[in-house]
């Protein structure tokens, strides 16, 4: 594929110090226009920063280890293509939805940053660990940057549509997450989340009990993850596995590894039922907004226009 450049993205123009909100009013260093300064490491401003961060949570922390090392070691097995894109939107919704200028919200390894890209979308990636290394190797030809959503580093209604898939379940404040994002949203856009659902299916107590063992004894995880993609890739050679797990139907064994290890590395993991959607938008100063069940079973699509 050809490589997309962005000139209408204006990203140094939309940044703003995450700390203050002010403007930068220099790239090289990366300085606020009250002196505040950040690391631009590899192209991509690094703005998290926990020395200043009031909010600064050991479970954010840990959250962001986690995935920093997920991304970086097992970043490739997780391509994906158009149809996933499409699975993480609402009825009615296509996806000329990502259009202008977009952002990939928790976008880790950058997948669907790029996937945004390639459908001509003016795409940024936000990431609070540093797969943000791996996304900016993976897509050289999008935007990426290191901060929390929760404290995002752009001016407020920047963005045409802001996204974020498998993010905000693993916030200690989901309602937090949202609220910020929909602030980034320009009148008019919109705001789609993916989160995941509340089951009571016997791979999900299965799963709860492993992330308890993973919780207490970290190096635990990478057997657990093994053997639990082991005993999947075998649930998947039969029908019936097949149909309880249609997303991995035609996947690489090596997907299944990462998806596992992804279930059950992150410290926090929320699951939410339809109450729970509800009051997710309910704080929104929204046009319109909505959510359903992800077509797949594998939880809830919420959106919402300004
Ligand atoms: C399950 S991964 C999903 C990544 C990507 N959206 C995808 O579908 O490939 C969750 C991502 O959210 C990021 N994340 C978690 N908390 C975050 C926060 N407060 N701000 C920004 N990113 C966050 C993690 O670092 C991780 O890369
Ligand atoms: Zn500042």
């Amino acid at each position: 594929m050809a490589e997309l450049a962005a000139p209408g993205l204006d990203f140094w123009g939309i940044l703003r110090c995450p700390r203050c909100g002010a403007v930068f009013r220099s790239t090289q260093p990366l300085c606020c226009e009250q002196g505040h300064e950040y690391e631009v490491r590899d192209g991509i401003p690094r703005l998290v920063a926990p020395a200043w961060e009031s909010r600064h949570d050991p479970i954010i922390t840990a959250t962001s280890a986690a995935f920093g090392h997920q991304w970086n070691r097992f970043g490739e097995y997780g391509r994906v293509g158009i149809q996933d894109l499409e699975l993480h939107l609402p009825s009615g919704w296509t996806h000329r939805a990502f259009v202008g200028r977009v952002l990939d919200a928790g976008c880790g390894m950058g997948r669907y940053t790029a996937l945004a890209a390639q459908l001509g979308a003016l795409a940024i990636g936000m990431d609070i660990s540093n797969s943000v290394d791996k996304a900016g190797e993976l897509w050289p030809y999008c935007e990426f940057v290191q901060a929390d959503l929760v404290a995002p580093p752009f001016a407020p209604r920047s963005f045409d549509l802001v996204y974020s898939f498998g993010v905000l379940h693993h916030l200690p404040d989901p309602n937090r997450g949202v609220k910020a994002c929909f602030e980034l949203v320009r009148p008019g856009g919109r705001l789609l989340l993916w989160v995941y659902g509340r089951r009571r299916t016997l791979l999900r107590r299965v799963r709860i009990v492993m992330r308890r063992l993973v919780a207490r004894r970290r190096s635990l995880l990478a057997p657990i993850a093994v053997v639990t993609t082991i005993g999947l890739h075998f649930v998947l050679l039969f029908p019936r596995g097949r149909r309880m797990l249609p997303f991995y139907r035609d996947r690489d064994i090596r997907q299944l590894y990462l998806d596992c290890f992804d279930a059950l590395s992150a410290p926090t993991e929320a699951y939410f039922d339809a109450n729970d959607c509800r009051h997710l938008l309910s704080g929104l100063k929204a046009r319109a907004s909505g959510f359903e069940p992800r077509s797949d079973g594998s939880g809830w699509i919420l959106w919402a226009v300004k």
